[in-house]
């Protein structure tokens, strides 16, 4: 009886630890990461400022929560193990980064790798994650983002799971954002290990290209979308667990029409929303799209189901995302570079969402039209809608019930 009770107590104790911090991402986490912008040229003063903008510009506002320090803050392990920041680049400490972004009523987010480096070459958390994690959780982390470089001998799920529970004994709630490129397929297993999960390499400022870093490449926007194969991976996703395409380049060089069609479709895929531009010099075209609060409710709609590209129309694609209440996301998204007219008779459209388990049949019922760029009125689903688009560019829209 006594040897039933310790095993009963064991098996306790262990599953209270072993499990990830629930509720913390019901909808896709937003906020801001250095990697996109700032690379390795990060310090202190890119982070304050860029806490002191999310705010100013209204980002706060819109909803984004997180700062995020990417690759690039380590400096070196005492004689203890313990991880210390680049002295050069972050001379106040982490510590006080993180009080200062906590006063901006912000979050703060870090990044470490499974490995025993970085992708940046600076040290990784292999063999030190309690430690780590209890020096995120002592420094007020909210975050952590977790690559996957120098990963050759490590199985992936018993990687992110050791810095999942190692997180968990630290006590401090963190969000955890797992960036092993798909690789070993975390949708399949994720949910019960972090928040998001990457499902692809890493993405490149371009729209449709692919850049070659040598011995990997880097995919422009729609090639990430192709990627993340919408339809066998949406079904994973959901509240507290979802499909990440990496972190958004609006405002890093593209044209403002595909500025919109990156933000449009990343919101109808229920992504995270993690800008990575410059937020202090943030042009007015670039501020409009990232704080654009009807596109974004698209995004974090509470009932969580990830998008999908319903149909084709020559080089138009046809994006659909049911939304709490019977409202519906629709996006048109123009892949080709020519401009294009095209109409669509909503009464020759019955929609079936096998994920959701809706569907959507305009002779049923009649919804109004609202395009969520112009914020304007464009009539009901009783009438064929005529419409033009730019190349490269999308009309998005809310159905209302
Ligand atoms: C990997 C990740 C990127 C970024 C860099 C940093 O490539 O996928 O998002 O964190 O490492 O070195």
């Amino acid at each position: 009886m006594k040897k039933v009770l310790i095993v009963v107590a064991l098996i306790s104790s262990i599953s209270a630890y072993s499990q990830k911090f629930n509720k913390l991402a019901l909808t896709p986490p937003m906020g801001w990461n250095s990697w996109n912008r700032f690379a390795c040229e990060v310090n202190e003063k890119t982070i304050r400022q860029a806490a002191d903008a999310m705010v100013s510009s209204g980002m706060k506002d819109a909803g984004y929560q997180y700062i995020v320090i990417d690759d690039c803050w380590h400096g070196k392990r005492d004689s203890l193990g313990f991880m210390h920041p680049d002295p050069a680049q972050f001379p106040s400490g982490i510590k006080a980064l993180a009080d200062y972004v906590h006063s901006k009523g912000l979050k703060f987010g870090i990044y470490s790798d499974a490995g025993n480096h970085t992708c940046g070459g600076r040290p990784g958390s292999r063999g030190h994650e309690y430690q780590d994690a209890l020096t995120y959780a002592k420094w007020g982390v909210d975050y952590l983002k977790y690559d996957w470089c120098e990963s050759d001998n490590l199985n992936g799920i018993g990687a992110y799971t050791t810095i999942r529970d190692a997180l968990h004994e630290a006590g401090r709630p963190i969000v955890l954002s797992l960036c092993e490129w798909g690789q070993n397929k975390p949708w399949k297993w994720a949910a019960e290990v972090g928040h998001l999960w990457r499902t692809t390499g890493d993405i490149y400022n371009c729209f449709d290209c692919k850049f070659n870093n040598g011995t990997w490449f880097a995919w422009g926007a729609m090639k990430i979308i192709d990627m993340q194969e919408q339809d066998t991976l949406r079904k994973y996703a959901g509240p507290d667990h979802w499909n990440d395409p990496d972190m958004l380049e609006v405002g890093n060089g593209m044209p403002v029409n595909e500025d919109r069609a990156h933000f449009s479709i990343w919101c109808m895929s229920a992504a995270p929303l993690i800008a990575g531009n410059d937020l202090k010099e943030m042009p007015s075209t670039t501020h409009d799209i990232l704080t654009n609060k009807e596109v974004i409710a698209v995004d974090q709609d509470s009932l969580g189901i990830q998008g999908f590209r319903q149909s084709k129309m020559d080089s138009v694609e046809v994006w659909y995302k049911p939304l709490k209440g019977g409202d519906w996301a629709l996006c048109f998204l123009n892949r080709g570079v020519k401009a294009t007219n095209f109409e669509y008779d909503w009464t020759k459209q019955v929609i079936t969402d096998d994920v959701a388990k809706l569907k959507l049949d305009f002779n049923q019922k009649t919804y109004g039209i609202r395009n969520l760029w112009t914020k304007k009125t464009l009539g009901k689903t009783d009438k064929v809608l005529k419409a033009s688009l730019s190349g490269h560019d999308v009309l998005m829209v809310r159905l209302i019930k």
